[in-house]
């Protein structure tokens, strides 16, 4: 069975979209842990329902970035993962973190990358005017936001949106369904990285899988 340790910062909507992927058994994998670096989020009590273990690791208690990121990997090799899962974590990793976890290390960014990366994507995907805007599930890799895409989901921007109506929507109707269902494929040892692109039924991805392609 696969082995997922699960980094959060905050609400956990996706580690929830997670939790049930695995309890309604569409995705055969064990969350062994789920680590925050914030002791307030709310995605702990998420986790503490589901009778997972959790960890805080506070980086403020930590006097740099290295011994924070030692420290998590120490939490995090302690479970012997065979995926890390970064979701709604909200620290930048460094090359050591992302190299020592190289291939087995994912994040979900809410946004059609490679466009939007960084911060604020809904905020500016409306300023810029785009008619579709979405979230992308990605290896992690040194370029910040700018790993190889595993599959994206849109959703069309509609007259009226704000970004937090934006953010909702894309959570909702995107989010929640692209993780569970990439993770899937990395349980059924469909999914991997080859240099710095995606395998998936052991082709090289040209293009992110597309939610909306899929049966
Ligand atoms: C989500 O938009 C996610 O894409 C981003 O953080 C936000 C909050 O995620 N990385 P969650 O509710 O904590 O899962």
């Amino acid at each position: 069975m696969m082995r997922l340790v699960i980094l959060i910062s905050g609400t956990g909507r996706n580690l929830q979209a997670i939790i049930e992927a695995v309890e309604d058994s569409r995705l055969r994998a064990e969350i062994a842990a789920v680590i925050c670096n914030n002791p307030a989020a709310p995605g702990l009590q998420l986790a503490e329902r589901a009778g997972i273990p959790t960890q805080v690791v506070d980086h403020r208690a930590y006097p740099s970035r290295d011994t924070f990121e030692a420290a998590l990997r120490e939490h995090i090799d302690s479970c012997s993962p065979d995926l890390v899962v970064l979701a709604g974590f909200m620290r930048i990793l460094g090359s050591g973190f992302v190299q020592h976890y190289r291939g087995r290390l994912l994040n979900i960014h809410p946004s059609l990358l490679p466009r939007y990366p960084g911060l604020d994507t809904h905020g500016r995907a409306l300023a810029n005017g785009e008619r579709w805007h979405g979230a992308s599930v990605h290896y992690v890799t040194e370029d910040v936001d700018g790993g190889p895409v595993i599959l994206q989901g849109r959703t069309a921007i509609q007259p009226g949106d704000t970004p937090e109506k934006l953010a909702e929507r894309v959570l909702r109707e995107v989010e929640v369904k692209i993780y569970p269902r990439a993770l899937a494929w990395a349980a059924e040892g469909r999914l991997g990285m080859q240099g710095s692109q995606v395998v998936l039924d052991g082709r090289i991805l040209e293009q992110p899988e597309q939610l909306e392609q899929l049966t």
